[in-house]
C-alpha cells in the first residue's frame, strides 16, 4: 500500500517535472522563433507606384555579393551620400575585406579605416545644387526595403522635363541623377494610360528603352543592383549578420536539450513502469 502511494506520489513528480520541461522547451522554442522572425522580416516600404515591382530578397549570407556592392558604394555612392554610422573597419571585419584593401581603395585622401563613411560633400553646397541634400544611407534599407532599393537602382530614365535630366519610375521626380549610368548604360521610359474598372485612368510604365549601353550588360548590372542593395541591407543592421549566426546557434542549443530532456525522461519512467 505504502510502496504504491509512494509510487504514484513519485509517478506524479514526474509528470510535474516532464510537463515543467515541456513547457519551458516550448517556452525557449516560441521565444526564440519569434525573435528570429521579427528580426527576419523586412522594412515595409508600400508606395503607390506606375510599375510591378520586380521581386528581390536580400541576401545576408552572400559575403561576396555585399563585398562587390561594398565597392559600388564606395565608388559611386559616396561622393554624395554619407554612411556615418559605419566605420571602415568595421565593415572590413564583417564582410572579410582585408583592411589593406581598404586603405588602399577605399578611403579618401585624409580618411583612416577607423573612420565613420562620410562624404566629402559639403551638405550645403549639395544642396544648393540638387534642391535637396543627398540624405545619409546607413538606414535607408530599413526606411525603404530592399525590393524598393533594387527597383530604384534599375528604374532610372532620361527624362527632358528634370532638372538633372533624369527621373526614376519608383520615385517620381527624384533630385538624384543616375550615379550608375555609365555602368548600366542610357535609357528612356515609355508608359501608357490604363483605365481600370471604375473608369479612373493612370499611366504605367510599359518598358524601357535602351537608348545607348553601359559598359555592363542587362544581367550584370541587375547583379550589382542586387550587390548594391545587400550591401545597403547589412548597412542598416550591421547586428543582423551577427544575430543570425547567434540564431543557428541557439536552434541547434534546443534540439540537443531536447533530445537530453527526451533521454532524461525515459530514464526516469524506467523504473516507474
Ligand atoms: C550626384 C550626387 C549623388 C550621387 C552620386 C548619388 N546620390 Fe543618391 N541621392 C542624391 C540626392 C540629391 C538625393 C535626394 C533625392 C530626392 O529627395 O529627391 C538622393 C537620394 C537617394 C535615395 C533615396 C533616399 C530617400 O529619400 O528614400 C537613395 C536610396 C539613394 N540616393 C541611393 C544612392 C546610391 C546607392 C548611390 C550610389 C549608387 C547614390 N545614391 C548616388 C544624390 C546622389
Amino acid at each position: 500500500m505504502m510502496d504504491m502511494m509512494r509510487s504514484q506520489t513519485t509517478r506524479k513528480n514526474y509528470r510535474a517535472l516532464g510537463g515543467a520541461l515541456a513547457t519551458a522547451m516550448a517556452t525557449a522554442l516560441t521565444v526564440t522563433v519569434t525573435v528570429l522572425t521579427v528580426f527576419a522580416s523586412p522594412a515595409l516600404a508600400a508606395t503607390e507606384s506606375k510599375m510591378q515591382m520586380t521581386p528581390f530578397k536580400a541576401s545576408l549570407k552572400d559575403t561576396p555579393s555585399m563585398q562587390r556592392g561594398a565597392k559600388l558604394f564606395v565608388n559611386y555612392c559616396l561622393s554624395c551620400h554619407s554612411a556615418k554610422f559605419m566605420r571602415y573597419n568595421r565593415m572590413a571585419e564583417d564582410l572579410h575585406i582585408p583592411p589593406a584593401l581598404v586603405e588602399k581603395h577605399m578611403l579618401f585622401a585624409a580618411e583612416k579605416i577607423g573612420d565613420p563613411m562620410e562624404t566629402t560633400m559639403p551638405a550645403d553646397a549639395a544642396e544648393e545644387w540638387f534642391g535637396v541634400a543627398p540624405p545619409d544611407l546607413s538606414l535607408i534599407a530599413r526606411l525603404r526595403g530592399p525590393e524598393w532599393l533594387y527597383n530604384y537602382f534599375l528604374t532610372f530614365y532620361l527624362d527632358d522635363n528634370s532638372p538633372s535630366g533624369w527621373n526614376n519610375v519608383v520615385f517620381e521626380n527624384v533630385a538624384m541623377p543616375h550615379a550608375m549610368h555609365e555602368l548600366q548604360g542610357l535609357q528612356r521610359a515609355v508608359f501608357k494610360t490604363e483605365t481600370a474598372a471604375d473608369g479612373t485612368q493612370r499611366e504605367v510604365l510599359e518598358r524601357f528603352e535602351i537608348t545607348s549601353p553601359g559598359k555592363m550588360s542587362v544581367a550584370e548590372y541587375r547583379q550589382a543592383a542586387a550587390d548594391l542593395t545587400n550591401f545597403l541591407v547589412y548597412l542598416g543592421e550591421p547586428a543582423k549578420l551577427v544575430r543570425i549566426e547567434y540564431g543557428i546557434w541557439v536552434m541547434l542549443f534546443m534540439l540537443v536539450f531536447a533530445g537530453l530532456a527526451y533521454m532524461l525522461k525515459k530514464e526516469y519512467w524506467r523504473d516507474v513502469e
